[in-house]
């Protein structure tokens, strides 16, 4: 197993965020995480990413207890987050933006950035215009693009599709699904659900803090209950 979370718990304060939260994701597999606003799913990210401590709980990657180590840590091992809303940094650079993605790398990187340029043109032709003159598509191509220069085999993606236009939703997912064909482990966060199980091979559904159902995405849309309730706009 690439990365296996067990029994995970996360409070802030009094609220209890995450509540034994277990997961498994497997080399060159998508799995999606989803649930209704405030379930838990950025939590859970956070603690695998090692930016909240998570109360009580392990995180292994490759088989190691990683629990204890440091956020900076995580990433260099290849554990790599694309936070929720992007968090690019709007008054710098496309390509400086790009370059902060590759902090953790003493090796020479100029190959990747050319080839992340390859891979999305509209940034290549923003290169040296601030981040701020990015549509929220090409921001969010930039945070994949800043991710995937530090070569990570997980990448967790938090809401990649919030905020984009149909189109570009549908580029996206095709964009999740080419690096995951290339060996990309993936955990995915969506609350657009139908196109999140479209691609996952497992999926898992949070209600406060909690995993209310788990399974292939045909088991997860055969449960009436829970597309009603929570997958309702699927
Ligand atoms: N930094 C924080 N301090 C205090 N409470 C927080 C913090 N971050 C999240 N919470 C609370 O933890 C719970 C889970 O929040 P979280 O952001 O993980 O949910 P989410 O599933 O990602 O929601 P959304 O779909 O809206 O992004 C919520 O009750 C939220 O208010
Ligand atoms: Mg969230």
């Amino acid at each position: 197993m690439l990365l296996r979370i067990e029994q995970l718990d996360v409070f802030y304060g009094r609220n209890h965020a995450v509540k034994a939260m277990s997961l498994d994701l497997d080399a060159g597999e998508i799995v999606t995480v989803l649930g209704a606003n405030g379930a838990g799913k950025s939590s859970l990210l956070k603690a695998i990413q090692g930016t909240v401590p998570a109360a009580s709980g392990r995180v292994f990657f490759k088989g190691t207890d990683i629990s204890r180590w440091s956020a900076a840590r995580r990433v260099a091992s290849g554990i790599v987050m694309v936070p929720e809303g992007r968090q690019i940094f709007v008054n710098m650079t496309v390509h400086e933006n790009l370059l902060l993605g590759a902090y953790t790398r003493r090796d020479d990187t100029a190959a990747e950035i050319d080839a992340i340029y390859a891979r999305f043109p509209n940034l290549a032709q923003r290169r040296d215009m601030q981040a701020s003159v990015l549509s929220g598509g090409e921001q969010q191509m930039l945070a994949v693009g800043r991710g995937l220069l530090a070569r990570p085999e997980v990448m967790m993606l938090d809401e990649p599709s919030l905020g984009l236009s149909p189109i570009l939703v549908k580029q996206l997912f095709k964009l999740i699904v080419d690096l995951n064909r290339n060996g990309l482990a993936i955990l995915l966060v969506e609350q657009n659900t139908s196109m999140a199980l479209s691609v996952a091979r497992h999926g898992y559904v949070l209600e406060r803090g909690r995993t209310v159902m788990q399974g292939t995405p045909a088991e997860i849309l055969s449960n009436e209950r829970l597309t009603a309730a929570y997958l309702g706009q699927a």
